[in-house]
């Protein structure tokens, strides 16, 4: 049986549907990290062509991506920074950019970070090719969302009956909007409870959608609902967006308010976890990487594994 991912667009979390969608992405996962780890060659994307444009700053996403079609053999054309170097600096628009890579690349694929929330819904229309969308505006960051469940399975071995405490800016952070979705889409009796200064909650819409399907609980008591988390998910205060409204005065008020410290980690249970997408930018002390529950680290390799088996469901029917 194929995957329901196969020769369909990934824009938003939404698309996956069933928990079983989820393990079997995962059982593929585990089959690439063994892959990675042993040496293995698995290159069933021999012959196919991938390219990656990312219109916003990345390290991760976009190394992660590109190694990811990389080591499935696939030809990669990567392109970093198109804002500023690529035809958009003279006024193309996505569509015309999308036409055109798919035309120089004869790409099968194409993955695309961009700072406006519709983009990767705009390339799919443009292009005849799936779209991944690799971060898009404010809304939505898919792919984050997997590795964060995938990193969160491979710890406790469940996704479910789980309390994950997700703190920092909910109001620009994307993250923390895809992984909430995908918690609810997993419901199993998991719990959400986002900190974040007032400035900073989660849009009214998404929290009012999310307890239709997830109990949730907003608090700016960081310290109390560390003690309590299975998984503490701590996120950057996203300096660009008040930089883009002229507001960066409020954002020196805000930057500093939630900090996660080797204290309050001591705190936490012995089981738990402390994710954070990355990068960050003084929220999570250095003093707490040495840790045992903090996982950040892992977190990335695990966004090498979980795009290798994305890019392999999308890429190939499977029976
Ligand atoms: C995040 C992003 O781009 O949304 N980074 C990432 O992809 N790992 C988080 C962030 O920039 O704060």
């Amino acid at each position: 049986m194929s995957s329901p991912f196969f020769g369909q667009n990934f824009i938003s979390i939404n698309q996956v549907k069933t928990k079983k969608d989820i393990l079997d992405l995962f059982k593929r996962a585990d089959f690439m990290k063994q892959c990675v780890e042993k040496g293995k060659l698995h290159e069933p994307l021999r012959g196919k062509s991938v390219a990656v444009l990312f219109y916003q700053p990345s390290t991760r996403t976009f190394s992660s991506f590109v190694a990811a079609a990389q080591r499935l053999g696939a030809y990669v054309t990567a392109i970093h920074g198109m804002e500023e170097f690529s035809s958009v600096s003279k006024g193309e628009d996505l569509r015309d950019t999308v036409r055109s890579i798919y035309e120089t690349t004869a790409a099968d694929l194409l993955v695309l970070r961009h700072p406006d929330n519709n983009s990767s819904q705009v390339a799919a229309e443009a292009s005849p090719l799936p779209v991944i969308n690799a971060g898009s505006g404010k809304l939505e960051h898919p792919t984050q969302a997997l590795l964060d469940l995938y990193t969160i399975y491979e710890h406790f071995k469940r996704m479910d009956s789980l309390h994950v405490v997700m703190v920092g800016d909910l109001l620009y952070g994307r993250t923390i909007k895809s992984l909430a979705k995908l918690l609810g889409i997993v419901q199993g009796n998991n719990r959400i409870t986002f900190v974040s200064p007032d400035e900073l909650k989660a849009p009214s819409e998404l929290v009012t959608d999310l307890k239709k399907v997830i109990q949730i609980e907003e608090t700016s008591n960081l310290r109390e609902a560390v003690a309590d988390a299975d998984v503490v998910y701590m996120t950057r205060v996203q300096r660009e967006w008040f930089e883009a409204s002229g507001k960066l005065d409020e954002y020196e008020k805000l930057k500093n308010r939630f900090i996660l410290t080797r204290h309050m980690v001591s705190q936490m249970k012995k089981k738990a976890i402390v994710l954070h997408p990355l990068p960050r930018v003084g929220e999570i002390l250095e003093e707490v990487d040495d840790d045992p529950r903090a996982k950040y680290f892992q977190q990335m390799r695990s966004g090498l594994y979980v795009r290798m088996a994305l890019l392999e469901a999308i890429l190939m029917k499977r029976s």
